[in-house]
């Protein structure tokens, strides 16, 4: 049992368990009671694990005040030297023997000031409206294209399968240069770095080996795409395109060339945080309009309210579960001292569904207003994809609308166990063609 430090708000038993448990975050309503008791008994509650070594004890941060408060405050909460997703004390080691790091990739969510802002002004003005907009043709190609085949199944369909699962993965692989064929070995490697949580989802076998054959296999799997990317760069060098993996390629910061840990961590970092995050805000829209027939022919008929149902739907979702900060100094946060060194996890899911904040919270409410939601993060670090995120949803549901009559659900909807970035794995649904 670790031992609390005097005067503090301790979590420990059942309720920690639940912060740290995959399985706790398959179960939505269920998660999302949990996090409303913590945040009205203790909204900054130290998480101790109740065997010793577990994992290192953690200030959880539920209330939309203090996740925002911190996210902002860079100089104070850093995204280095610990990991920014909690991990076991174990996958902590694994990481150590396969890469020499904490991390298992260097990429923007590890580096702070004054590194970060270097590399994030690489590809700031790519990921800007005004340059994105001349993927908009490309978008609605494929839009169009996915929920054509979409509609070629006929009646029920599993919604993540066909639709929110492979168009943001097409999105970012296009982005990255990777072509359609190499597609299915990027998620592999991915899956592999990053050791899904999910039995479903992850496929890798990897929660039945030993701990040398895991840490052989992330040590493969990080070199892979190291080679992969690599090669992809010197390309781009020799002939530029203008997709964001050109960008990369040619960057130079302090005038030299990304070395090649660096490129890798870029385009990886580019190619994970824009895939399963935009595939559970779509699943997550779609399920909203299917359990809601009227909302449905309401938005097919006024195509304005699509923005607001696009930007409720990553409220609700809030994709991306946590982020973790270390403390750079010693502070005051919700009546809790934190010290310097100490570790924190920024909450978005307990931070967007805070009364204090959202009316209503559970509720999805396509007019609400103001959304000022932090499923995006906020700060230097807000999510560098925003704008295309909102781009392919608002692209990929106009196709939906133009060729989708109606549309209702069939079935029983399944969320993935993961506690970093969660939503649903099937989303069974019985679609009328227009
Ligand atoms: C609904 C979809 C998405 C959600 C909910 C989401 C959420 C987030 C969050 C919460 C962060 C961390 C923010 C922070 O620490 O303050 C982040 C960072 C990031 N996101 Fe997204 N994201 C989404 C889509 C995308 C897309 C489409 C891309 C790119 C193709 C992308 C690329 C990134 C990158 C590169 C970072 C790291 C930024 C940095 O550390 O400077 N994301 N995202």
């Amino acid at each position: 049992m670790s031992v609390a430090r005097h005067g503090e708000a301790v979590l420990s038993g059942d309720l920690a368990r639940k912060v740290i448990d995959p399985h706790a975050y398959a179960e939505w309503d269920g998660l999302l009671d949990t996090f409303d008791a913590i945040r009205t008994s203790t909204p900054v509650a130290r998480v101790q694990p109740d065997t010793p070594g577990l994992f290192d004890p953690f200030w959880l941060v539920t209330r939309y005040d203090d996740v925002m408060r911190i996210s902002k405050d860079n100089a104070a909460f850093l995204n280095n030297p610990r990991p920014v997703v909690f991990s076991f004390n174990q996958a902590i080691e694994f990481s150590r023997a396969a890469t020499g790091s904490n991390m298992l990739v260097d990429s923007l969510v590890v580096f702070d000031a004054p590194v970060h802002p270097k590399y994030r002004k690489l590809t700031q003005e790519w990921f800007m409206p005004r340059n994105l907009a001349r993927l908009e043709d490309e978008l609605r190609a494929l839009a169009a294209r996915t929920v054509d085949r979409m509609l070629e199944q006929g009646g029920e369909v599993d919604f993540v399968k066909e639709v929110s699962g492979p168009y943001p993965l097409r999105v970012v692989m296009q982005i990255l240069g990777v072509p359609p064929e190499d597609e299915f070995r990027m998620q592999m490697l991915t899956q592999q770095l990053f050791g899904g949580q999910d039995k479903d989802l992850s496929g890798s076998g990897m929660d039945k080996m030993t701990p040398e054959q895991v840490v052989h296999i992330v040590a493969g799997a990080v070199q892979t795409f190291e080679d992969y990317f690599a090669a992809l760069a010197e390309e781009r060098r020799r002939n530029p395109t203008g997709d964001v993996a050109s960008v990369i390629a040619n960057a130079l910061v302090d005038g030299e060339p990304l070395p090649p840990r660096d490129m890798a961590g870029y385009y990886i970092i580019v190619a994970t945080a824009g895939h399963d995050t935009t595939s559970a805000s779509t699943a997550g829209a779609m399920q909203a309009l299917a359990r809601d027939p009227a909302q449905y022919a309401r938005v097919r008929a006024d195509r304005s309210l699509l923005p607001g149902i696009v930007e409720e739907a990553i409220r609700w979702t809030s994709p991306v579960q946590h982020f973790m900060r270390t403390a750079a100094e010693d502070c005051e946060l919700g009546g809790q001292q934190v010290k310097k060194g100490d570790w924190l996890m920024i909450n978005y899911v307990a931070a967007n569904h805070d009364p204090a904040q959202f009316a209503e919270p559970r509720r999805f409410d396509a007019a609400r207003s103001p959304n000022r939601h932090l499923a995006f993060g906020a700060g230097a670090h807000q999510c560098l994809g925003l704008h295309l995120a909102r781009l392919e949803m608002r692209i990929l549901f106009e196709a939906i609308l133009d060729k989708v009559a109606a549309v209702e659900p069939a079935g029983e909807a399944k969320r993935a166990s993961s506690t970093f970035v969660g939503g649903l794995k099937t989303l069974p649904l019985r679609v009328t063609p227009a």
